[in-house]
């Protein structure tokens, strides 16, 4: 699996862990930076990596700024991207397997590095292949919801 990152200054503390974890996963990393603490805007990295999902360059995307907030509202400004905060491993996990979470966004400014590791294999092992008749209705509500509501 090609996994996207991207972070701004606020999630550049947490982006050297989250790479390595993802390599050590066995998947490769497309960096789409920030690469240093110098301030700059998380919009601009939350749509390069949302492009790169939406593209098929990447399968799956991880986000991080200071509370994973604002990287989370951009990447959900696109049709097809279906992103989250989790900041617990259940949540990350469950976010793939019941609701097609493509986009997991982090905060930097809110947990540690062992923490983004631990979430970051939660994330990318989850598979929403599978996945129960009753999550499928669900997801297919969500669907009908963006079919009606994005231009
Ligand atoms: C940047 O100061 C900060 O606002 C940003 O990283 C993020 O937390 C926004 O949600």
């Amino acid at each position: 699996m090609i996994v996207a990152i991207g972070c701004d200054h606020g999630g550049f503390p947490l982006k050297q862990a989250v790479t390595d974890k993802i390599k050590a996963l066995g998947f490769e990393v497309l960096d789409f930076g920030t690469d240093s603490a110098e301030s700059v805007d998380y919009p601009d990295y939350a749509v390069q990596v949302s492009k790169a999902v939406l593209s098929g360059k990447a399968e799956r995307g991880i986000l991080i700024c200071g509370s994973g907030v604002g990287v989370c509202i951009t990447a959900n400004k696109f049709k097809g991207i279906y992103a989250s905060v989790a900041h617990d491993v259940y949540t990350a996990a469950q976010g793939v397997t019941h609701d097609n979470m493509n986009i997991l966004c982090l905060g930097g400014r809110v947990i540690s590095p062992s923490q983004a590791v631990k979430l970051t294999e939660a994330f990318l092992t989850a598979t929403a292949k599978g996945q129960e008749d009753r999550h499928l209705r669900r997801i297919n509500k969500v669907l009908e919801v963006e079919r009606k509501n994005f231009k």
